[in-house]
């Protein structure tokens, strides 16, 4: 085995079983599910069908269900519709290791007088539910938390949260992207009001995700114009990518429990063979988490700098979002983590995928421990200045 593509947090290969099923609405079908003759209504009826496979994942009716685009749209719409009705000096509570998505969004809001309360996680990687029920107050209009982490895999205290929220009147956010197809995810064990998915995560296609708006919940729509998805979301469906997207969680749900424990299997041997590399530090190893994500810090080198040389090798890896700039800089993740620069720094995520193979962590392995003692012996001070 050359190369391995260990990058599945950042999206994953097509099922072939859900290609197929995307395939006819890619080539000799056609129609927009809003149309009233019998090609728009063929449409509908398949939106419709994955709607209730997406929903059957989610232990949600069909009819909470939001189709968006992506995560971050469907992230975006919920922090936009609490942001327009709030006053300056409302607030909204998020952990301090939201996607992206969730902190830019709220960032909007502090430009408009909005405060954003940050609660840190613990060195653990999990944001105590304490300090965050701690910071419900009146004058809070919505509070977000993750499910589940997509640097660290760790997973977060959502139902504690969402009861402590419930008891404030604060409606809640939780982002279940990187947790869905992975883990169990249930709407009504976990307490949230409003909670997003992507089929991109698990197998499914770029281009469909999910809002799931608990009956009752206030929400506007972010896209306005046409009257789909009962008024919560105007845009015609993409109906190849949503049909694959509910493919995607019928076989998420049938395969869940085996998936699960085939990714930690595989974590657990990749985890086990770092100790052939000195000083590799897992982070978040000591709470609960995903089991197909791996965060480990080599120190002595600089992340990005192995990233090119095992892409080199054939692998792909990630170093977090934050690596566009060209600029290293530790992810705001790690930072909020309290780990120290040369630590943070010296961080990659490795995270896998139903179609990785052990034989490709044993290959890896060497590969890995070979290229961080090369960078380590050509910058024995470790950190640039
Ligand atoms: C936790 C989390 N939320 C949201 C997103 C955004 O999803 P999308 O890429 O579909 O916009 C991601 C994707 O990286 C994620 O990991």
């Amino acid at each position: 085995v050359a190369g391995a593509y260990f990058d599945n947090n950042a999206t994953t290969p097509l099922d072939p079983r859900v290609r197929e099923a995307m395939l006819p609405w890619l080539g000799e079908r056609v129609g927009n599910p809003s149309s009233a003759h019998s090609w728009g209504q063929a449409a509908y009826a398949a939106v419709e069908a994955a709607r209730a496979e997406v929903a059957a994942l989610l232990g949600a009716a069909p009819e909470e269900i939001v189709f968006t685009a992506s995560g971050t749209e469907a992230n975006n719409a919920v922090v936009a519709h609490a942001l327009r009705s709030a006053s300056p000096g409302d607030r909204i509570v998020v952990s301090a290791i939201e996607h992206p998505s969730i902190l830019a969004a709220c960032a909007e809001g502090e430009a408009r007088g909005v405060e954003v309360a940050r609660i840190a996680p613990g060195p653990d990687g999990v944001v105590p539910a304490e300090r965050f029920a701690a910071a419900l107050a009146p004058g809070v209009v919505l509070a977000a938390l993750q499910l589940a982490n997509n640097e660290l895999g760790t997973l977060q205290p959502v139902v504690e949260v969402a009861g402590a929220c419930r008891a404030a009147g604060v409606p809640l956010l939780c982002d279940a992207v990187q947790a869905a197809g992975k883990i169990a995810v249930d709407v009504a064990a976990l307490g949230a009001d409003y909670l997003t998915v992507g089929a991109h995560k698990f197998h499914g296609p770029l281009g469909a995700a999910a809002l799931w708006i608990r009956p009752g919940a206030p929400f506007a729509p972010l896209l306005l114009g046409g009257a789909q998805e009962r008024r919560r979301r105007a845009s015609t469906v993409n109906v190849p990518a949503v049909v694959g997207f509910g493919a995607a969680c019928r076989l998420a749900r049938r395969e869940l429990a085996a998936r699960a424990a085939k990714l930690a299997a595989l974590r657990d041997r990749f985890e086990a063979g770092l100790a052939a590399i000195p000083e590799a530090i897992v982070h978040g190893a000591a709470a609960p988490r995903l089991p197909h994500t791996a965060n480990v810090a080599f120190p002595g080198l600089v992340n990005l700098d192995l990233l090119v040389r095992l892409d080199l090798a054939g692998y792909a890896v990630s170093t977090g979002p934050a690596c566009g700039s060209g600029v290293v800089e530790p992810t705001p993740t790690l930072a909020a983590l309290g780990l120290a620069r040369e630590e943070a720094i010296a961080t990659l995520r490795i995270s896998f995928g139903d179609q990785n193979r052990a034989a490709e962590i044993d290959a890896f392995l060497p590969v890995l421990a070979r290229e961080v003692a090369a960078l380590r012996a050509a910058a024995p001070t470790g950190v640039p200045a």
